[in-house]
């Protein structure tokens, strides 16, 4: 394989080759293999990371914790409010105190200048659990779930992305398939005024850009057959993200409801296509939020049916678990 990732920071895909990025993949898949057959790896003992967190998290703390002491590591949680840093520390002299501390800082946050900088700043590697612009992490848990499905070379699969613009998690998806060489298709409603689903500019022509020398094609559509032809993977995710404000739900519902991952729509993909999400989704009325917009809005299900969510088609628990499988091969490849 002969990459060498050790000191580097995970904030944006782009930052990554395709040789890089498959080079974590195939970390991850030796990391699953020496998990699930019991195998002690406790590669990186003696080395201590800290997880500063401004947002709520259940798969990307846990990944980095269960991840970091199977590598033998000590780990430190800051949840959210709880450190100095925004109101009491700059992001600057928060990045070289952690830094004389810990050998590694996973950050989830908002602004994703913030994670620039803690990197900027920290003397060690920086990984992005989630901004406002990107979710890495995410999108390498998806392409090893992918993977697994349909064997390491995806070049010439297509992966939809359902919803109402590509988002944090969409973004790292466009780029990960561009550097792939696999198609990537947006699928959902145009606003204020525009043509196709609303996506960063800067980051689909980077993406375009790439695709040209990988083969793969980048398209942006509101035509749902369009969306789903041809598609092997069919993903969406929650219709207000982490961070927005409650008041676009009313909106969200009425725009995004012709959208909904239904049965109907898995048939328009590939006869094998398979079913992702981030997670944690709106499929029923069990949790808080599902129930207010169920009683608010009328609606039981949003972004994904309960049909689709657990149907045999559905990843989404098999995504989930190799969250840790990668954020492990990132810690242990930008480390060792
Ligand atoms: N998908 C994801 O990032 O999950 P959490 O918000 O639970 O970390």
């Amino acid at each position: 394989m002969g990459q060498s990732l050790s000191g580097r920071n995970l904030l944006c895909l782009l930052d990554f080759s395709s040789a890089e990025i498959e080079h974590l993949l195939n970390l991850a898949t030796d990391f699953k293999r020496l998990k699930r057959s019991g195998v002690p790896h406790r590669y990186l003992e003696g080395k201590n990371i800290v997880l500063l967190f401004e947002k709520t998290s259940t798969r990307t703390r846990c990944a980095f914790e269960v991840g970091a002491m199977d590598l033998g590591m000590g780990v430190t949680y800051l949840e959210p409010g709880s450190s100095q840093m925004g109101k009491k520390e700059s992001i600057e002299d928060t990045a070289r105190v952690l830094g004389r501390m810990y050998d590694g800082i996973e950050y989830r946050g908002f602004e994703h200048e913030n994670v620039v900088e803690l990197a900027r700043c920290a003397g060690v590697p920086v990984w992005n659990g989630l901004t406002n612009d990107f979710h890495p992490t995410q999108a390498l848990a998806d392409i090893m779930t992918m993977r697994e499905e349909f064997g390491n070379d995806l070049s010439g699969r297509k992966l939809t992305y359902v919803g109402m613009e590509a988002g944090n998690t969409g973004h790292s998806l466009m780029i990960i398939c561009a550097k792939l060489g696999i198609d990537f298709c947006v699928c959902g409603p145009a606003v204020d005024g525009a043509f196709e689903p609303m996506c960063n500019p800067d980051v689909f022509a980077a993406c375009c850009e790439i695709a040209k020398k990988t083969g793969a094609h980048i398209s942006l559509t509101t035509d749902i057959d369009e969306g789903m032809r041809d598609a092997d993977a069919v993903y969406t995710d929650v219709w207000v993200g982490m961070g927005q404000s409650d008041e676009l739900w009313g909106n969200r519902v009425k725009i995004m409801t012709p959208y909904r991952v239904t049965a109907d729509m898995m048939s328009k993909a590939n006869p094998k296509a398979i079913f992702m999400h981030c997670l944690p989704s709106f499929h029923d009325t069990n949790t808080t939020i599902g129930a207010e917009i169920a009683q608010k809005y009328g609606v039981a299900e949003m972004e994904v049916t309960d049909e689709v969510f657990e149907s045999s088609q559905s990843r989404v628990f098999q995504e989930a678990e190799n969250r840790m499988h990668t954020i492990k091969a990132v810690m242990y490849a930008t480390l060792k």
